[in-house]
């Protein structure tokens, strides 16, 4: 059983290696043969079909991460992204049937739980919705095709060093909240609208390192303290008196941003019925609220993945109380088990393809903008994008380096994503350093008209059912 398990722990230490060598992101560099699962962790209590209702401890954690992906190699994949100040892992847990390797024109997806770390009840909600998909793979066939179709990443704590000095049954303190050189990690990244004059914290660096390497189509981030699915804008250009403005800053993607925040709300048990957590803290209209609205603030971590990285982010605030009792943590998973599933289901809705040359490769880091939204995305090394979006016609403008601009009209439906092809033609600048760029010689048109938008077939009958 030692030596078995002992191999089984070289092998995925090879598979990480592997990895890096192929210039994929790979967790692997900060893993050491320290961190590779240990025979004792497998046997702890925590394997297999039970997780208690209970807080872990970050040692517990570890163990209970560890002890699930020796148990599931095949469905999961553990990695840190790097370590808080006090020198703790910032676990990952990968759940897809494809855990090891990015699977080529599918969506990862996340959540990262515990950014403050007296928030205590996401860091649990996401060891749950581990057990829960590991779990049910083989009987759900929802889950099963979420899996085969998705790349979830689940941080349970982004902030271990604040959890640490946290206290179970603390509603409303703060203490614990920041990190361990009292920083706030929510207020802690590059911010679009004002300058953030705040020192970077190791875990933001982790977490900016991260997503600049995973193209994350959406995400989530889990709070405590209120009840409500908050989305960008977080901050506004508006300079003066800021703190009392209570009106929304509003993005590009508006329509997508409250219709994320629904999804959440409405397939929360409670979220939706808007009621203020006690008297005096405000009410929420289906449980949503544009982020600024609420109260802007600056250096927030889902405007920075939206405005940098096109990964489409919100905050969700899931418990009243910052860290409630043991003993409700089953009410909590009841409340939000359906609602953590149908949301990353979402990154499956609009449009998505890949962009290439004339000759079939892929176009890295080609711009793609849907008219109209001036935000802009980028495609992949393999030439990837995504783009979720509400039923509609859109056009969709894309450019590259040494590329002539590409333009092309498509439109999304409610039950199917729809797959868009675009080929880039290259620009040769022709009249001897002019400023002026000229097609190359085109190959012949396409046969029909809307470019190579088509809808894809190779998602089966679920599909229609995945954001029920
Ligand atoms: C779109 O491009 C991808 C990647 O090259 C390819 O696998 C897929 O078959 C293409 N789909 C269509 C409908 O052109
Ligand atoms: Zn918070």
């Amino acid at each position: 059983m030692f030596q078995c398990t002992k191999s089984l722990s070289r092998v995925f230490l090879l598979l990480l290696i592997f990895k890096t060598s192929h210039g994929q992101y790979s967790p692997g560099s900060t893993f050491t043969e320290d961190d590779a699962t240990n025979p004792s962790d497998v046997e702890s209590r925590d394997v297999g079909t039970e997780l208690q209702y209970k807080y872990h401890d970050h040692e517990e954690m570890t163990r209970y991460l560890r002890a699930v992906s020796a148990r599931y190699p095949a469905l999961t994949a553990l990695y840190s992204i790097g370590k808080s100040v006090q020198g703790r892992d910032l676990w990952v847990m990968v759940v897809s049937a494809s855990p090891y390797e990015h699977m080529i024109g599918k969506p990862d997806v996340k959540y990262v739980a515990n950014i403050h770390g007296n928030e205590a009840v996401g860091r649990e909600m996401l060891l749950h919705l581990i057990q829960y998909l590991v779990t049910s793979y083989e009987t759900d066939s929802y889950i099963k095709w979420l899996l085969d179709n998705t790349r979830i990443h689940l941080m349970p704590s982004m902030n271990p060093d604040g959890f640490l000095i946290s206290r179970e049954g603390q509603c409303d303190t703060i203490h614990g909240r920041h990190n361990a050189r009292r920083y706030d990690l929510n207020r802690n990244f590059p911010d679009f609208f004002k300058r953030n004059t705040k020192q970077p914290q190791p875990e933001t660096e982790a977490v900016k390192e991260w997503i600049s390497k995973i193209q994350f189509v959406l995400s989530g981030s889990l709070h405590g303290g209120a009840l409500v699915a908050s989305y960008p804008y977080d901050n506004t250009p508006s300079a003066i008196f800021q703190s009392y403005a209570h009106s929304p800053s509003v993005s590009p993607d508006d329509d997508v941003f409250q219709h994320l925040a629904r999804v959440y709300s409405s397939n929360h048990d409670k979220m939706s019925r808007g009621v203020s957590c006690k008297s005096g803290s405000p009410k929420f209209d289906n449980g949503i609220t544009n982020g600024a609205a609420w109260y802007p603030l600056t250096g927030g971590m889902q405007d920075y993945n939206y405005l940098w990285h096109g990964c489409m982010e919100i905050t969700l605030e899931i418990s009243c109380c910052k860290y409630p009792l043991a003993h409700e943590l089953p009410k909590y998973w009841q409340d939000n088990k359906q609602a953590l599933i149908k949301y990353l289901a979402e990154a499956h809705r609009g449009a998505h393809g890949f962009v290439m040359d004339e000759h079939g490769n892929p176009v890295e880091k080609a711009s793609i903008k849907v008219k109209g939204r001036e935000v802009t995305f980028h495609t992949t090394k393999y030439g990837e994008f995504w783009r979720i979006l509400l039923p509609g016609t859109y056009r969709l403008e894309v450019g590259a380096d040494g590329y002539l601009p590409q333009e092309v009209e498509f439109f999304v439906i409610d039950s199917h994503p729809t797959l868009l092809n675009v080929t880039l033609h290259s620009a040769k600048r022709i009249d001897g350093g002019g400023p002026y760029y000229r097609p190359a010689p085109r190959p012949p048109p396409p046969p029909a008209p809307g470019l190579f938008s088509t809808f894809t077939n190779s998602i089966n009958s679920f599909v229609s059912n995945i954001f029920g």
